[in-house]
């Protein structure tokens, strides 16, 4: 045990993680050259292609040093918001991590909010500067900037290029020198944290794990603590660029397990495996469910994808415990379901594979929020769909999430975004200097606020020089009210929102406005009205048109003349008929895209 390291990688998006993972692989030879293939870790094509960590990864590599043989696990985490669950539980089984810093842009939110979640477990931190081969980079001001966020000596800081590989031989001396090796007793119950899980369509679910204390042998019946659930260990091993079956895992190493487990739902990330028979007494502690906070409705295009759409969700749920699905109708849009969410990244990715993997082409509503209604009674109900809303005669309060947000920006556009938070609802709680011009905005915002459209927009009133990280503080009571959307008199369910009573009347205006610029002309005038409860607050009218695309065909082409009407046919396809209205999948969206 005194010869293994473990480790992970924390960093803000894009400061050169997966990069730095191949380049120490390479170093290592746990890779040869004509499998080096650029960022191994990320394994999944979308990954690959949009060059983010979706899921954690582990691997691990033989290094010798002075003569002694060491085992080096390392834990990939991914750096986004959205999956801040999974960085803390991978965090969780190391002893020691290499806080990354791209060299040209310094301190980000998600260093500081990664540098947390290590502190917070008693980590070992190299702080470890990338990218020094760029022009742009300023590695002196960066280390400024470390010292001042860690309270280091500036000595104890590395410098690198995981492009070139310069300065990656010192990265493994570090980790050998400065990370512990881990405790715990090979002889005791078994404790062993369940970090990660990954779904093969041939093996099930293979079950990534680090063992606190005792030893796990290939066959012994083991039971995860918190799901109650048992299996056989049909297979064990450890993490090599593949899978390397062994007999035994014991205390302080990490590995995988194979039970022809086959729904993810009986793993769960945090969740601790013990014996059946000599069980550990307690629990690993710190599981949490991870429960979704936004929520949107799919449905498919075509009606009668209902079932394809419903079993290509069942798949991805498989290696995506996180998402969560309810079916749900909808007057507008038919059969669908209510998707829940971590939040506004892990909704895009399960579109796109949805798209991509199962070839489903969706309608996906306006996001909102998980609302607390209580009743006059006293009865609470989690509230995922604005349609949803009871009677508000019955209601007696309505509680949104709010969260606690994080910014690191110049000075510069310190005024721009205190005037976007405050627009969104937000308060400022704090400011704080990180280093010359740089500093950092602590907010209380409406998680509500933030899913519809907030990234763009600090992303370009800070011209890219924004970064942003949050956490779900609490939930609050506000004055939240339904605005509904009708068109031709009927309520449009899946544009109903709910949103703060100061704010209902200027959205509604704009809803209307951008409606009437989706909404193509048709044969009879459509009325488009916002309303709250029996009161319409903003109107528009798309003016009637006869449309007669087959005009400017003079002469008898016939072909000519059916192409044209095929083509308005497929054009209509994409539209929905709600009532006597065509209504295109983009007005669905509208008030993400209002001004
Ligand atoms: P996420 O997985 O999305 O969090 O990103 P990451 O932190 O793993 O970053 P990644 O390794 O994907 O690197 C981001 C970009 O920076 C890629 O285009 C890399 O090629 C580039 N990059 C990483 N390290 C270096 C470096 O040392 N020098 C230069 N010039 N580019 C680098």
């Amino acid at each position: 045990m005194k010869n293994i390291r473990n480790f992970s990688i924390i960093a803000h998006i894009d400061h050169g993680k997966s990069t730095l993972a191949d380049r120490l692989l390479e170093y290592t030879k746990t890779v040869t050259g004509h499998e080096m293939q650029n960022q191994v870790l990320d394994d999944m094509d979308l990954e690959r292609e949009r060059g983010i960590t979706i899921k954690s990864h582990a691997i691990q590599m033989d290094y010798i040093e002075d003569g002694q043989q060491y085992t080096l696990n390392l834990i990939d985490t991914p750096g986004h918001v959205d999956f801040s669950y999974e960085v803390s539980r991978a965090i969780a089984s190391c002893e020691g991590c290499l806080l990354v810093v791209d060299a040209t842009q310094g301190v980000q939110a998600q260093t500081i909010s990664n540098l947390y979640l290590a502190l917070d477990h008693d980590l070992a931190v190299i702080p470890v500067i990338n990218k020094i081969d760029m022009d742009s980079a300023h590695p002196d001001e960066v280390e400024d900037e470390i010292v001042e966020l860690l309270g280091c000596d500036p000595s104890e800081i590395l410098r690198c290029s995981a492009r070139t590989g310069e300065g990656v031989p010192e990265i493994l001396d570090a980790i050998v020198k400065r990370i512990p090796a881990p405790q715990g007793d090979p002889q005791a119950p078994l404790q062993a944290l369940i970090f990660d899980s990954v779904f093969n369509p041939f093996r099930g679910i293979i079950v990534y794990f680090k063992v606190l204390n005792g030893t796990i042998h290939k066959g012994d019946l083991v039971k995860f603590v918190n799901t109650g659930e048992q299996y056989h260990a049909d297979e064990l091993g450890v993490l090599k660029l593949k899978l390397a079956p062994r007999d035994k895992i014991s205390a302080g190493n990490v590995g995988y397990i194979i039970s022809g487990i086959k729904d993810s739902k009986e793993v769960r990330v945090g969740d601790t495996i013990t014996h059946v028979d000599n069980p550990c007494s307690e629990a690993i502690e710190g599981f949490q469910e991870v429960k979704p906070m936004v929520f949107a409705g799919v449905y498919p295009i075509d009606p009668e994808d209902f079932e394809n759409l419903r079993s290509s969700l069942e798949k991805l749920q498989l290696n995506d415990a996180s998402l969560t699905f309810t079916p749900e109708s909808s007057i507008a849009l038919g059969f669908g379901f209510r998707c829940g969410f971590l939040g506004l990244l892990h909704m895009e990715i399960v579109q796109e594979r949805l798209d991509r993997e199962f070839n489903m082409e969706v309608i996906t509503t306006v996001p909102n929020v998980s609302y607390k209604v209580y009743d006059k009674k006293g009865n609470m109900t989690e509230v995922h769909n604005p349609a949803g809303l009871p009677d508000v005669t019955t209601i007696e309060k309505i509680e949104e999430p709010y969260i606690h947000a994080s910014i690191i920006t110049l000075s510069e556009y310190m005024g721009p975004i205190i005037t976007l938070c405050l627009s969104k609802r937000g308060t400022l709680t704090n400011q704080k200097y990180i280093s010359g011009n740089r500093l950092e905005l602590s907010f209380d915002l409406p998680l509500g606020e933030i899913v519809i459209d907030f990234y763009d927009k600090l992303k370009s009133i800070s011209k890219g020089y924004a970064s942003f990280d949050y956490y779900i503080s609490s939930y609050r009571e506000s004055k939240l009210v339904k605005l509904d959307i009708l068109l031709n008199g009927k309520p449009v369910d899946a544009l109903s929102s709910l949103t703060h009573a100061d704010n209902a009347v200027s959205l509604g205006r704009r809803m209307c406005e951008k409606l009437k610029e989706l909404i193509p002309r048709q044969q009879y005038d459509i009325a488009i009205q916002a309303a709250i409860g029996a009161k319409i607050i903003a109107r528009e009218t798309v003016k009637q048109v006869r449309k007669d695309v087959t005009a400017k065909c003079y002469g008898g082409d016939v072909s000519r003349k059916r192409k044209l009407l095929e083509k308005q046919k497929a054009g209509k396809k994409r539209m929905k008929q709600i009532g006597t209205v065509q209504v295109p999948q983009k007005a669905f969206l509208a008030v993400l895209k209002l001004d």
